[in-house]
Protein backbone atom coordinates (compact mmCIF):
# COMPACT_ATOMS: atom_id res chain seq x y z
CA UNK A 1 0.00 0.00 0.00
CA UNK A 2 1.65 3.69 -0.78
CA UNK A 3 0.61 6.55 1.16
CA UNK A 4 0.69 9.70 -1.35
CA UNK A 5 0.39 12.95 1.51
CA UNK A 6 -0.25 14.86 -1.42
CA UNK A 7 -3.91 12.72 -2.09
CA UNK A 8 -4.95 12.25 1.09
CA UNK A 9 -7.82 14.38 2.66
CA UNK A 10 -6.27 16.38 6.59
CA UNK A 11 -8.22 17.80 9.09
CA UNK A 12 -9.91 21.35 7.78
CA UNK A 13 -7.57 24.06 9.72
CA UNK A 14 -11.02 25.46 12.18
CA UNK A 15 -11.09 22.18 13.39
CA UNK A 16 -7.21 21.58 14.40
CA UNK A 17 -7.43 24.07 17.64
CA UNK A 18 -7.24 22.18 20.78
CA UNK A 19 -8.28 23.51 24.44
CA UNK A 20 -6.43 23.03 27.59
CA UNK A 21 -7.96 20.12 28.52
CA UNK A 22 -6.89 18.40 24.95
CA UNK A 23 -3.97 19.53 25.50
CA UNK A 24 -3.10 18.27 28.69
CA UNK A 25 -1.69 14.53 27.88
CA UNK A 26 -0.97 11.39 29.81
CA UNK A 27 2.79 11.32 29.90
CA UNK A 28 4.40 7.96 29.17
CA UNK A 29 4.66 5.95 32.12
CA UNK A 30 9.06 6.54 32.84
CA UNK A 31 9.74 2.71 33.84
CA UNK A 32 7.75 0.56 31.02
CA UNK A 33 7.72 2.94 28.20
CA UNK A 34 9.41 1.60 25.60
CA UNK A 35 12.82 3.79 24.95
CA UNK A 36 12.40 3.60 21.32
CA UNK A 37 8.86 5.68 21.97
CA UNK A 38 10.61 8.49 24.08
CA UNK A 39 12.54 8.73 20.74
CA UNK A 40 10.00 9.21 18.50
CA UNK A 41 8.83 11.86 21.06
CA UNK A 42 12.29 13.52 21.04
CA UNK A 43 12.85 13.53 17.33
CA UNK A 44 8.81 15.17 16.76
CA UNK A 45 9.59 17.70 19.66
CA UNK A 46 12.55 19.10 17.63
CA UNK A 47 10.66 19.01 14.18
CA UNK A 48 7.54 20.81 15.72
CA UNK A 49 10.32 23.19 16.99
CA UNK A 50 11.84 23.44 13.27
CA UNK A 51 8.66 23.68 11.93
CA UNK A 52 7.47 27.03 14.51
CA UNK A 53 11.00 28.91 14.14
CA UNK A 54 10.83 28.34 10.09
CA UNK A 55 7.55 29.92 9.99
CA UNK A 56 8.94 32.60 11.85
CA UNK A 57 11.30 33.38 9.80
CA UNK A 58 9.63 33.01 6.90
CA UNK A 59 6.80 35.73 7.86
CA UNK A 60 9.99 37.90 8.97
CA UNK A 61 10.51 37.85 5.25
CA UNK A 62 7.31 38.21 3.82
CA UNK A 63 5.75 41.69 2.79
CA UNK A 64 2.30 39.58 2.23
CA UNK A 65 -0.18 40.36 5.15
CA UNK A 66 -2.97 37.41 3.81
CA UNK A 67 0.19 35.16 3.48
CA UNK A 68 1.67 36.03 7.33
CA UNK A 69 -1.69 35.49 8.63
CA UNK A 70 -1.93 32.28 7.45
CA UNK A 71 1.53 31.57 8.12
CA UNK A 72 0.35 32.43 11.96
CA UNK A 73 -2.90 30.47 12.05
CA UNK A 74 -1.01 27.19 10.95
CA UNK A 75 1.60 28.36 13.45
CA UNK A 76 0.05 28.01 16.32
CA UNK A 77 -1.32 24.77 15.62
CA UNK A 78 2.76 23.73 15.40
CA UNK A 79 3.10 24.97 18.60
CA UNK A 80 0.06 22.92 20.14
CA UNK A 81 1.49 20.16 18.43
CA UNK A 82 4.65 20.60 19.54
CA UNK A 83 3.13 21.19 23.84
CA UNK A 84 1.55 18.46 22.95
CA UNK A 85 4.40 16.14 21.72
CA UNK A 86 6.81 17.42 24.45
CA UNK A 87 4.56 16.65 27.55
CA UNK A 88 4.39 13.04 26.26
CA UNK A 89 7.79 13.38 28.07
CA UNK A 90 7.09 12.51 32.34
CA UNK A 91 8.91 14.65 34.36
CA UNK A 92 10.26 12.15 36.99
CA UNK A 93 12.86 12.06 34.25
CA UNK A 94 16.11 13.98 35.46
CA UNK A 95 17.90 16.27 32.87
CA UNK A 96 20.86 13.80 32.41
CA UNK A 97 18.23 10.96 31.53
CA UNK A 98 16.85 13.42 28.92
CA UNK A 99 19.87 14.14 27.63
CA UNK A 100 20.91 10.17 27.09
CA UNK A 101 17.55 9.89 25.39
CA UNK A 102 18.64 12.82 23.36
CA UNK A 103 21.96 11.01 22.21
CA UNK A 104 19.91 8.10 21.91
CA UNK A 105 17.81 9.55 19.42
CA UNK A 106 20.74 11.32 17.57
CA UNK A 107 22.57 7.73 17.55
CA UNK A 108 19.49 5.33 16.01
CA UNK A 109 17.83 8.23 14.13
CA UNK A 110 20.78 9.51 12.18
CA UNK A 111 22.56 5.70 12.16
CA UNK A 112 18.88 4.97 10.02
CA UNK A 113 19.09 7.84 7.64
CA UNK A 114 22.90 6.62 7.09
CA UNK A 115 21.70 3.53 5.96
CA UNK A 116 18.54 4.99 3.51
CA UNK A 117 20.54 7.78 2.36
CA UNK A 118 21.01 7.49 -1.82
CA UNK A 119 23.54 9.71 -2.64
CA UNK A 120 26.92 8.86 -1.15
CA UNK A 121 28.08 12.28 -0.56
CA UNK A 122 25.03 12.99 2.00
CA UNK A 123 25.68 9.58 3.40
CA UNK A 124 28.99 10.15 4.50
CA UNK A 125 27.62 13.24 6.35
CA UNK A 126 25.53 11.03 8.44
CA UNK A 127 27.97 8.40 8.99
CA UNK A 128 30.26 10.92 10.25
CA UNK A 129 28.09 12.77 12.40
CA UNK A 130 26.84 9.44 14.11
CA UNK A 131 30.06 8.69 15.91
CA UNK A 132 30.50 11.77 17.49
CA UNK A 133 26.75 11.38 19.23
CA UNK A 134 27.92 8.25 20.06
CA UNK A 135 30.64 9.21 21.99
CA UNK A 136 28.30 12.19 23.51
CA UNK A 137 26.16 9.50 24.63
CA UNK A 138 29.25 7.62 26.61
CA UNK A 139 30.42 10.62 27.95
CA UNK A 140 26.99 11.52 29.41
CA UNK A 141 26.54 8.23 30.72
CA UNK A 142 29.92 7.97 33.06
CA UNK A 143 28.90 12.06 33.98
CA UNK A 144 25.17 9.59 34.88
CA UNK A 145 26.99 7.23 36.83
CA UNK A 146 28.95 9.78 38.53
CA UNK A 147 26.78 12.34 39.81
CA UNK A 148 23.47 10.50 39.73
CA UNK A 149 24.44 6.76 40.49
CA UNK A 150 23.11 5.45 38.18
CA UNK A 151 23.46 2.82 35.06
CA UNK A 152 22.65 4.63 31.52
CA UNK A 153 21.46 1.02 30.66
CA UNK A 154 18.08 1.82 32.58
CA UNK A 155 17.72 4.64 29.65
CA UNK A 156 18.74 3.20 26.78
CA UNK A 157 17.61 -0.66 27.46
CA UNK A 158 20.47 -2.45 25.27
CA UNK A 159 19.21 -1.25 22.21
CA UNK A 160 21.86 1.25 21.76
CA UNK A 161 25.75 0.24 22.78
CA UNK A 162 27.07 2.82 25.05
CA UNK A 163 31.31 2.99 24.31
CA UNK A 164 33.50 5.37 23.18
CA UNK A 165 33.10 6.65 19.51
CA UNK A 166 35.05 9.26 18.01
CA UNK A 167 36.79 10.96 21.07
CA UNK A 168 34.45 14.03 21.95
CA UNK A 169 38.00 16.42 22.39
CA UNK A 170 38.35 15.62 18.31
CA UNK A 171 34.99 17.23 17.61
CA UNK A 172 36.43 20.56 17.81
CA UNK A 173 36.95 21.45 14.48
CA UNK A 174 37.31 25.08 12.28
CA UNK A 175 34.00 26.16 11.91
CA UNK A 176 34.82 26.45 8.23
CA UNK A 177 35.87 22.77 8.43
CA UNK A 178 32.05 22.03 9.55
CA UNK A 179 30.10 23.95 6.27
CA UNK A 180 28.85 20.71 3.80
CA UNK A 181 28.27 20.72 -0.04
CA UNK A 182 24.91 21.08 -0.61
CA UNK A 183 22.78 18.35 -2.47
CA UNK A 184 21.41 19.92 -5.86
CA UNK A 185 17.85 20.44 -6.17
CA UNK A 186 17.30 19.80 -9.51
CA UNK A 187 18.17 15.91 -9.32
CA UNK A 188 18.16 15.41 -5.93
CA UNK A 189 15.73 12.23 -4.64
CA UNK A 190 13.02 13.61 -2.85
CA UNK A 191 13.87 11.28 0.37
CA UNK A 192 17.34 13.39 0.72
CA UNK A 193 15.56 16.42 1.09
CA UNK A 194 13.75 14.34 4.36
CA UNK A 195 16.69 13.17 6.06
CA UNK A 196 18.52 16.60 5.48
CA UNK A 197 15.70 17.88 7.16
CA UNK A 198 15.07 15.30 9.97
CA UNK A 199 18.44 15.53 11.14
CA UNK A 200 18.88 19.28 11.00
CA UNK A 201 16.29 19.63 13.15
CA UNK A 202 16.80 17.16 15.64
CA UNK A 203 20.72 18.11 16.35
CA UNK A 204 19.09 21.73 16.44
CA UNK A 205 16.70 20.84 19.55
CA UNK A 206 19.73 18.91 20.64
CA UNK A 207 22.07 22.25 20.79
CA UNK A 208 19.04 24.16 22.55
CA UNK A 209 18.36 22.25 25.15
CA UNK A 210 22.16 21.74 26.24
CA UNK A 211 22.20 25.14 25.81
CA UNK A 212 19.54 25.81 28.45
CA UNK A 213 19.74 22.82 30.89
CA UNK A 214 23.92 23.02 31.05
CA UNK A 215 23.71 26.00 33.31
CA UNK A 216 21.44 24.46 35.85
CA UNK A 217 23.74 22.04 37.18
CA UNK A 218 25.79 22.72 39.83
CA UNK A 219 28.49 20.89 39.90
CA UNK A 220 31.74 21.64 38.05
CA UNK A 221 32.28 18.97 35.55
CA UNK A 222 28.53 18.63 34.57
CA UNK A 223 28.47 22.35 33.34
CA UNK A 224 31.66 22.19 31.84
CA UNK A 225 30.36 19.11 29.62
CA UNK A 226 27.38 20.31 28.49
CA UNK A 227 29.49 23.66 27.35
CA UNK A 228 31.45 21.30 25.75
CA UNK A 229 29.01 19.74 23.83
CA UNK A 230 26.78 21.81 23.50
CA UNK A 231 29.39 23.93 21.60
CA UNK A 232 29.64 20.46 19.31
CA UNK A 233 26.04 20.08 18.44
CA UNK A 234 26.76 24.20 17.14
CA UNK A 235 28.99 21.93 14.85
CA UNK A 236 26.64 19.34 14.15
CA UNK A 237 23.88 21.78 12.85
CA UNK A 238 26.07 23.52 10.73
CA UNK A 239 27.31 20.12 9.37
CA UNK A 240 23.80 19.37 8.73
CA UNK A 241 21.59 22.40 7.53
CA UNK A 242 24.57 22.71 4.89
CA UNK A 243 23.42 19.53 2.83
CA UNK A 244 19.99 21.37 2.20
CA UNK A 245 20.34 23.06 -1.17
CA UNK A 246 19.88 27.17 -0.02
CA UNK A 247 18.35 27.71 -3.65
CA UNK A 248 15.37 26.77 -2.44
CA UNK A 249 12.37 29.38 -2.48
CA UNK A 250 10.48 29.82 0.74
CA UNK A 251 7.51 28.01 -0.99
CA UNK A 252 9.45 25.06 -1.53
CA UNK A 253 11.00 25.27 1.68
CA UNK A 254 7.84 25.49 3.05
CA UNK A 255 6.24 22.52 0.94
CA UNK A 256 9.23 20.73 2.05
CA UNK A 257 9.14 21.04 6.05
CA UNK A 258 5.01 20.34 5.59
CA UNK A 259 5.78 17.23 3.29
CA UNK A 260 8.93 15.70 6.31
CA UNK A 261 5.75 16.43 9.01
CA UNK A 262 3.84 14.28 7.42
CA UNK A 263 5.97 11.55 6.28
CA UNK A 264 7.27 11.72 9.97
CA UNK A 265 4.27 11.02 11.49
CA UNK A 266 3.13 8.93 8.96
CA UNK A 267 5.95 6.65 10.12
CA UNK A 268 5.43 6.86 13.58
CA UNK A 269 2.15 6.16 13.65
CA UNK A 270 3.35 2.73 11.61
CA UNK A 271 5.79 1.50 13.90
CA UNK A 272 4.59 3.12 17.25
CA UNK A 273 4.16 0.13 20.11
CA UNK A 274 2.09 2.56 22.28
CA UNK A 275 -1.29 2.89 21.68
CA UNK A 276 -2.17 5.81 23.42
CA UNK A 277 1.04 7.80 21.54
CA UNK A 278 0.03 6.21 18.09
CA UNK A 279 -3.48 8.22 18.35
CA UNK A 280 -1.16 11.58 18.79
CA UNK A 281 0.80 10.61 15.83
CA UNK A 282 -2.44 9.56 13.38
CA UNK A 283 -4.31 12.84 14.68
CA UNK A 284 -0.94 15.03 14.26
CA UNK A 285 -0.70 13.27 10.68
CA UNK A 286 -4.25 14.49 9.94
CA UNK A 287 -3.74 17.98 10.56
CA UNK A 288 -0.03 18.24 8.45
CA UNK A 289 -2.01 16.81 5.55
CA UNK A 290 -4.16 20.05 5.64
CA UNK A 291 -1.26 21.75 6.30
CA UNK A 292 0.88 19.94 3.18
CA UNK A 293 -2.46 21.14 1.04
CA UNK A 294 -2.26 24.91 1.84
CA UNK A 295 1.81 24.81 1.38
CA UNK A 296 1.58 23.00 -1.97
CA UNK A 297 -1.32 26.11 -2.72
CA UNK A 298 1.10 28.47 -2.22
CA UNK A 299 3.65 26.89 -4.01
CA UNK A 300 1.56 26.31 -6.74
CA UNK A 301 1.05 30.11 -7.01
CA UNK A 302 3.99 31.44 -6.18
CA UNK A 303 6.64 28.99 -7.21
CA UNK A 304 4.64 28.35 -10.15
CA UNK A 305 5.47 24.27 -10.24
CA UNK A 306 3.54 21.43 -9.24
CA UNK A 307 4.73 20.46 -5.88
CA UNK A 308 4.76 16.67 -8.12
CA UNK A 309 7.72 18.30 -9.83
CA UNK A 310 9.79 18.08 -6.39
CA UNK A 311 8.19 15.53 -4.12
CA UNK A 312 8.04 11.97 -4.34
CA UNK A 313 4.78 9.94 -5.88
CA UNK A 314 4.43 8.00 -2.31
CA UNK A 315 5.66 8.37 0.94
CA UNK A 316 9.19 6.04 1.30
CA UNK A 317 9.79 3.33 3.94
CA UNK A 318 8.50 4.38 7.27
CA UNK A 319 11.29 6.04 9.47
CA UNK A 320 12.26 3.46 12.15
CA UNK A 321 13.90 3.38 15.53
CA UNK A 322 15.85 -0.26 15.98
CA UNK A 323 19.39 -1.09 17.12
CA UNK A 324 21.94 -0.25 14.75
CA UNK A 325 24.46 -1.97 16.49
CA UNK A 326 26.46 -3.89 13.43
CA UNK A 327 26.39 -1.10 11.75
CA UNK A 328 27.53 1.40 14.61
CA UNK A 329 30.58 -1.12 14.89
CA UNK A 330 31.40 -1.30 11.50
CA UNK A 331 31.71 2.79 11.51
CA UNK A 332 33.87 2.36 14.26
CA UNK A 333 36.67 -0.09 12.77
CA UNK A 334 36.64 1.86 9.74
CA UNK A 335 36.04 5.72 10.14
CA UNK A 336 36.97 6.58 13.80
CA UNK A 337 40.04 8.27 12.70
CA UNK A 338 38.24 10.98 9.91
CA UNK A 339 37.88 14.43 10.31
CA UNK A 340 36.88 17.24 7.87
CA UNK A 341 39.11 19.48 5.56
CA UNK A 342 36.80 22.36 3.64
CA UNK A 343 34.05 20.44 2.71
CA UNK A 344 35.75 16.37 2.33
CA UNK A 345 36.83 14.37 4.44
CA UNK A 346 40.28 13.32 5.62
CA UNK A 347 41.90 10.68 7.82
CA UNK A 348 44.63 12.96 10.00
CA UNK A 349 44.75 15.75 11.43
CA UNK A 350 45.47 18.62 9.53
CA UNK A 351 46.87 22.21 10.28
CA UNK A 352 43.78 23.95 10.64
CA UNK A 353 42.14 21.21 12.84
CA UNK A 354 45.57 21.66 14.64
CA UNK A 355 45.15 25.24 15.35
CA UNK A 356 41.85 25.04 16.15
CA UNK A 357 42.28 22.27 19.03
CA UNK A 358 45.40 24.25 20.27
CA UNK A 359 43.09 27.62 20.37
CA UNK A 360 40.19 25.93 21.86
CA UNK A 361 42.16 23.37 24.79
CA UNK A 362 43.99 26.38 26.07
CA UNK A 363 46.70 24.02 27.32
CA UNK A 364 44.06 21.54 29.74
CA UNK A 365 42.26 18.81 29.25
CA UNK A 366 38.56 19.08 28.38
CA UNK A 367 35.59 18.22 30.36
CA UNK A 368 34.72 15.20 28.02
CA UNK A 369 38.18 13.58 28.85
CA UNK A 370 38.27 14.47 32.56
CA UNK A 371 34.44 13.24 33.11
CA UNK A 372 35.90 9.56 32.12
CA UNK A 373 38.71 9.62 34.72
CA UNK A 374 36.85 10.79 37.42
CA UNK A 375 34.30 8.86 37.14
CA UNK A 376 37.29 5.70 36.41
CA UNK A 377 38.49 7.11 39.89
CA UNK A 378 34.91 6.95 42.04
CA UNK A 379 33.71 3.78 40.18
CA UNK A 380 36.68 2.18 39.61
CA UNK A 381 36.51 2.14 35.68
CA UNK A 382 34.26 3.87 33.37
CA UNK A 383 30.70 2.93 32.41
CA UNK A 384 30.36 1.16 29.30
CA UNK A 385 27.50 -0.63 27.74
CA UNK A 386 29.13 -3.29 25.40
CA UNK A 387 26.07 -6.07 24.60
CA UNK A 388 27.92 -7.73 21.41
CA UNK A 389 31.74 -8.13 23.11
CA UNK A 390 34.53 -5.51 23.15
CA UNK A 391 34.47 -2.43 20.94
CA UNK A 392 36.07 -2.97 17.52
CA UNK A 393 37.65 0.42 17.38
CA UNK A 394 40.45 -1.04 20.05
CA UNK A 395 40.76 2.14 21.61
CA UNK A 396 41.67 3.65 24.78
CA UNK A 397 39.23 6.42 25.60
CA UNK A 398 41.40 9.37 27.51
CA UNK A 399 44.58 8.47 25.54
CA UNK A 400 46.11 11.76 23.38
FE1 LIG B 1 3.51 20.16 12.85
FE1 LIG C 1 25.50 14.82 20.58
FE1 LIG D 1 24.88 15.99 17.52
FE1 LIG E 1 2.85 21.34 9.83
Amino acid sequence: MTFDPLRERGIPLDDQLRNWRELNVTPIDPDHADPYTRCRIITMNGIETEAVLFSHQFARHCPDLEIRQQLARVRYIEAQQQKVVNWLLPGVASVLETTIAYEQVAVDLTAWVARMEPDPYLKQAYQFGVLEDFDHLYRYANLYEMIEHRKAEKIVDGLTEVMPGRPTYRHHRDPMDNVRQPYDRSITEPLSRLHALTVMSAEQQTMNFYNNVGPLYMEPIARQLYQEIALIEEEHVTHYESLVDPGESWWEMLLNHEYNECYLYYSFMETESDPKVKNIWELHLGMELEHLRLAAELFRRFDGRDPDQVLAPALPPPVTFEPNKGYLRDLLATQIDLTTLGTGYVGEAHERFTRMQEAVMGGEQPASERVIEDNRAISGREYRLETEGPSPAGLQPGSH
